[in-house]
């Protein structure tokens, strides 16, 4: 079970969600830290980017990974590396984020080729999580196996409805992820969720069957975890 579960007013979600990730850091001389992108983590970019510029937080010995991103166009502004080049890229002393190549010509061999990367680092310290509403955790979707590793994945159609959003009629069909193996062999997990359409899906994460159809339900057996909600996902 999750060691602590924080339940915020949605106004300070993203203070909360930061102080937990600068707790995590600190126990880490060199933190890797596998990154999400998505709506939620937004404000917790742009709050590290203000202490940072005050002088206040210091991300200088932090060792970026992204956990996924789309299949082709990089360039996209709905592409990840477009979102960590607006979300991370600014926050002063940042790394740069290590990134799938997602237009790499073989693309299970750059998965691989990522995963070694990873490896070669030492793997995550801190697993930085937010949850898709179907249970997903990066885009390992509903029946991924705990112990799938880097790969190639065709996203499931509420990830897809979810980011048609932003990409219209360019919505990918893949991704590259991080498995459940190389996330939740993290030391550290920290796992986000705001907004009342995740209540259902982080109470079923939290408390429900530990399984498959729900990848986020195997954080039940990581032995560190901590969660930060606001109260309206906290609802469930
Ligand atoms: C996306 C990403 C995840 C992210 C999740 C939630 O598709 N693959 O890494 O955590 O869905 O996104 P959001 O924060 O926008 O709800």
């Amino acid at each position: 079970m999750p060691r602590r579960v924080d339940t915020v007013p949605a106004e300070r979600f993203a203070r909360a969600a930061l102080d937990g990730l600068i707790a995590l850091a600190r126990r880490y001389a060199h933190p890797v830290v596998g990154l999400p992108t998505g709506k939620t983590p937004v404000g917790l970019y742009g709050e590290l980017g203000q202490l940072a510029a005050q002088g206040q937080a210091d991300v200088r010995t932090w060792r970026p990974f992204a956990i996924d991103e789309y299949v082709g166009m990089p360039n996209h502004p709905c592409s990840n590396r477009s979102y960590f080049s607006r979300h991370w890229n600014p926050i002063s002393g940042a790394a740069t984020v290590a990134q799938f190549d997602p237009e790499a010509a073989d693309l299970e061999a750059e998965a691989t080729a990522f995963a070694r990367r990873l490896a070669g680092a030492g793997g995550l310290d801190i697993a930085v999580l937010g949850i898709g509403l179907n249970g997903h955790l990066a885009f390992n979707e509903p029946g991924s196996a705990r112990n799938s590793t880097a790969r190639i994945v065709t996203l499931h159609s509420e990830s897809r409805a979810s980011a048609e959003a932003c990409w219209g009629d360019d919505t990918p069909t893949r991704g590259l992820t991080l498995g459940l193996a190389e996330l939740l062999a993290a030391p550290s997990v920290l796992l986000l969720a705001n907004g009342a359409a995740k209540a259902g899906i982080v109470a079923r994460a939290l408390r429900g069957p530990i399984s498959a159809d729900c990848p986020a339900s195997f954080l039940q057996e990581h032995p560190d975890v901590t969660v930060v909600l606001d109260e309206a996902a906290a609802a469930g």
